[in-house]
């Protein structure tokens, strides 16, 4: 079975542009601002908080960087024309990490101090090993002047644990996840429980510190897990919330929210949707049956 899953994995990334489209619809809230304010609004009608995050990475010239900053930008006007109970999302390669630090830099504390001033919040996604380090730096700067400022744990990063013990005497707002990118076993924890048992390890870390922290994850027994922490170390509501991706696991997402837990989605939206799909399409397990079921025509 793992040698037909890994398999559709690797027909995933050979999949015309279209299919991946179709596949993927449900994790994107669509190409324009518009789609993803209406996303929001939804899910703030059911009490359900959203960070905002306009799709791309891995820029390669400045004027791109720029241009996805404006984006961002709008996002935040966004949210305040339209009263939405949202914050925002980056990815550090977006706003030109890869090309110049500092350059990047300049531009997130641009956004962090519009956000600032909006009493809003800008968290700066984790991406794949070679940015760790620029991105803890890149948070840290800012984060000496502004606190509306979060980064993101990755629980498969042997790392982790020990940034987290740094990162607490800063005082740090997380996210804390499981990693979604392919990293070599020497920098990485493979097995799926042991992910997991860095994740609890990790979690119980940052309740501790008193630091706030987003629980982002969409498997039961992390959800569990955290739940049973939570009740035993009596954390108070204000110092955590449960982030899920949109498209993922709704099911679990509406309990959380009637268990009365703050429950904030992941809205992505914008035309450069393709390698965020392609993510989401490996990590779903129902990938395997969907694709069989459109090459042989089975309805
Ligand atoms: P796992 O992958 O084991 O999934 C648990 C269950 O959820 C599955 O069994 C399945 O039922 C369901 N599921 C998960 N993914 C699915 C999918 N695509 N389609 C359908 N069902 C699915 N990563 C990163 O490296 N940097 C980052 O900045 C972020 N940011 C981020 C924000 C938020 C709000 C979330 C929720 C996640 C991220 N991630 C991330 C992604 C994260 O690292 C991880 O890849 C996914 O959350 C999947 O891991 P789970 O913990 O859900 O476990």
């Amino acid at each position: 079975m793992s040698f037909f899953n890994n398999a559709i994995v690797s027909v995933t990334e050979l999949m015309p542009k279209s299919v991946v489209g179709f596949f993927s619809r449900k994790y994107i809230a669509g190409e324009s601002l518009e789609a993803g304010i209406k996303v929001v609004r939804e899910l703030n009608s059911k009490g359900i908080l959203a960070t905002m995050d306009v799709l791309g990475e891995s820029v390669t010239n400045n004027t791109e960087a720029e241009n996805a900053k404006n984006k961002a930008s709008q996002v935040l006007d966004a949210i305040i024309k339209h009263n939405l109970n949202a914050n925002l999302s980056i990815k550090p390669t977006q706003m030109g990490l890869s090309i110049d630090e500092e350059f990047a830099f300049a531009q997130v504390l641009e956004l962090v101090k519009k956000a600032d001033g909006m009493k809003n919040f800008v968290r700066i996604d984790m991406e794949d090993s070679p940015y760790t380090d620029k991105t803890f730096n890149l948070f840290k700067k800012i984060f000496t002047e502004y606190k509306n400022v979060g980064v993101v744990i990755q629980a498969y990063l042997r790392r982790a644990h020990s940034d987290v013990v740094n990162l607490n005497k800063l005082g740090a707002n997380y996210r804390l996840c499981k990693g979604i990118y392919v990293e070599p076993a020497g920098i990485a924890y493979k097995g799926k429980q042991e992910v997991r048992d860095n994740y609890l390890k990790i979690l119980k870390e940052m309740l501790t510190s008193g630091n706030y922290v987003g629980i982002a994850t969409h498997d039961t027994y992390l959800i569990d897990s955290a739940y049973k922490l939570i009740k035993e170390m009596n954390i108070p509501k204000d110092k955590f919330e449960f982030q899920m991706l949109l498209g993922v696991r709704e099911d679990l997402r509406d309990k959380i929210n009637a268990d009365g837990y703050k429950i904030r989605i992941y809205v992505p939206f914008g035309k450069e949707w393709y390698a965020y799909s392609i993510r989401r399409l490996k990590e779903n397990p129902q990938m395997a049956g969907h694709i069989v079921k459109n090459i042989f025509g089975i309805r």
